[in-house]
């Protein structure tokens, strides 16, 4: 079983892509964290883990949902990571947390796509985002291929740094970038509601038509690029960048 979060597409497009190839089911991660149901699932084959990276790791309330979780069944699980640039030493703690769970750690696949943290860069333009997409299909089929064969992911090449992204930079970005404080919406909100329902960690809540942002944000990203009228800014980080949704996955 595929069980995925996805804030702006990227993951659900992988996930989907794994589903279709290795005719396996989809399990969306998204209601059980936002309404904070403890997962009991089973299936009879591997598990395979989808998300986005944040800060070099797998989200923190992905790892807690997986963590608090009952998955019996199978007890091999694989990883998958789309990432604008790079998942640096994810693996460590997707290592302990197979030890954790009694699973046994079949390996983790980085998968680049397009970039969506605004917050801090920018996005690339559609057709950018359509070339990388593309770039990203052969990745992801040879992952389909592997966990086709019931071989683990081959090793990532270790690079000098990994550990200290993964561990110093991405507590110290959790602590100290992670915040909601500077979101605001502008005079073109129209009182849709939509970031209300897609925000995974239900922090944003509408007051008089109009979203606000209570603490537990983990800034990814599904309001501001998800807003059918671009009326979200953070700051003035944001102001005329391009917001990145991913394309639906099409076969
Ligand atoms: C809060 C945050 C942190 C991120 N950190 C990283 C990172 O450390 N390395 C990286 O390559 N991409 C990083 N990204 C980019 C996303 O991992 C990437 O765009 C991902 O494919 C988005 O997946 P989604 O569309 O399924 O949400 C970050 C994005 C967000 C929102």
């Amino acid at each position: 079983m595929i069980v995925y979060f996805s804030a702006t597409g990227n993951s659900r497009y992988c996930a989907q892509m794994l589903a279709d190839r290795l005719g396996e089911d989809l399990t969306d991660a998204f209601h059980f964290v936002r309404d904070g149901i403890q997962p009991e699932l089973t299936s009879t084959s591997p598990w395979i883990f989808v998300a986005p990276t944040y800060s070099w790791q797998m989200p923190r309330f992905f790892q807690e949902f997986i963590r608090s979780g009952a998955f019996s069944g199978s007890r091999e699980a694989y990883f998958v990571l789309t990432c604008g640039g790079e998942t640096g030493g994810a693996d460590k703690s997707l290592k302990a947390l197979c030890q954790e769970k009694g699973f046994v750690y079949r390996g983790l696949l980085e998968v680049v796509m397009p970039d969506n943290y605004i917050v801090m860069f920018r996005a690339p333009g559609k057709e950018e985002a359509q070339r990388m997409i593309q770039a990203a299909r052969p990745v992801i089929e040879a992952g389909a291929e592997h966990i086709r064969r019931g071989e683990p992911f081959p090793d990532k090449k270790k690079k000098w740094g990994d550990s200290l992204k993964s561990g110093p930079v991405n507590q110290g970005f959790y602590r100290f970038f992670i915040k909601s404080k500077a979101f605001r919406v502008t005079d073109k909100c129209i009182g849709c509601g939509k970031c209300e329902k897609n925000c995974v960690l239900h922090t944003i809540h509408m007051e008089k038509g109009r979203p606000v942002w209570g603490e537990n944000c983990t800034q990814c990203m599904a309001c501001i690029c998800g807003c059918p009228v671009n009326a979200i800014e953070y700051g003035n980080k944001t102001q005329g960048k391009e917001r990145y949704q991913c394309p639906p996955y099409e076969g």
